[in-house]
């Protein structure tokens, strides 16, 4: 699949892009093998692949070294990479976070969470020629501040942080933004007042496109799976089936096999050694 330029996403409004995660060589292979439009390096890696109980920890190293794994994984998938909690507080801080995650690291473009109080951050890295996606809504760097992991957008005030923020994103050069976890009535409201692609993930079924996380479509996260999530496969199960069968052959002596092993002519042996 030839990689989308960022007019050409931004153009992409009304259609139904498709975006994973994904955060290393094999699961970003197999992501754009099955021609997913967009892939994200989330910064959800913390959870779903480090094991911490949030995003905080997530250091910016942490994002180069998996946003390096996944770029060769997807030579030719445009690439998102998530900016880690606090890497981006000032103009400054931005541009150097998102110099390592695109010159150093291969990121087409970098995601930052946040609304009118991001906007002159965004500013500056569209200035500077940063591809900047937005997110709004459940903004997981922050949750502990929103109350938790739980629905953005109930109550008059949180509406309007997300829709005045969608349009700040927009104003300030974003040419997307996420909607996380929001009712899907505030998702079309927005997706409709605004002229750059939305992407939802808990957002319903009217943004422009949809994002999951990786290991929660395909099985393989068993901490915590939202209600929004669907999962297409168990995965999980699978690969601990063919684990658990493993350390059975082993112990009874049936793996390796005759077709695992390699032979030598017995002549070498019995000349050295006489066996
Ligand atoms: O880090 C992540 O995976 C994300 C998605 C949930 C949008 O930000």
């Amino acid at each position: 699949m030839k990689k989308p330029t960022v007019l050409e996403l931004k153009r992409k409004k009304g259609e139904h892009l498709a975006m994973l995660t994904a955060y290393d060589f094999p699961t970003a292979r197999l992501v754009a093998e099955a021609g997913v439009d967009l892939i994200l390096v989330g910064d959800s890696l913390g959870m779903v692949v480090l094991g911490y109980d949030s995003t905080v920890p997530v250091t910016v190293a942490d994002m180069a070294h998996h946003t390096r794994a996944a770029r060769r994984g997807a030579p030719d998938a445009f690439l998102i990479a998530d900016m880690p909690f606090l890497s981006y507080a000032t103009p400054g801080q931005a541009i150097e976070t998102s110099a390592r995650l695109m010159k150093d690291a291969g990121a087409d473009c970098v995601k930052l969470e946040g609304g009118i109080e991001v906007a002159p951050i965004v500013e500056a890295l569209v200035k500077a020629g940063v591809p900047v996606l937005g997110h709004v809504g459940l903004t997981p760097q922050t949750a502990s501040a929103l109350g938790g992991y739980r629905l953005q957008g109930k109550d008059e005030e949180s509406v309007r942080r997300i829709m005045e923020g969608a349009v700040a994103l927009e104003k300030a050069g974003c040419w997307g933004v996420v909607l996380e976890l929001v009712p899907a009535e505030l998702a079309r409201l927005v997706t409709s007042r605004i002229g750059i692609p939305t992407i939802g993930i808990g957002a319903g079924a009217h943004c422009d496109g949809q994002v999951l996380v990786f290991h929660d479509v395909v099985g393989l996260f068993s901490g915590f799976t939202p209600t929004f999530v669907k999962r297409y496969t168990e995965a999980g199960d699978a690969i601990r089936d063919a684990l658990k069968r493993y350390a059975e052959e082993v112990r009874s002596g049936a793996f390796p096999a005759k077709e695992q092993s390699f032979t030598i002519d017995s002549d070498v042996l019995r000349r050295l050694y006489g066996t």
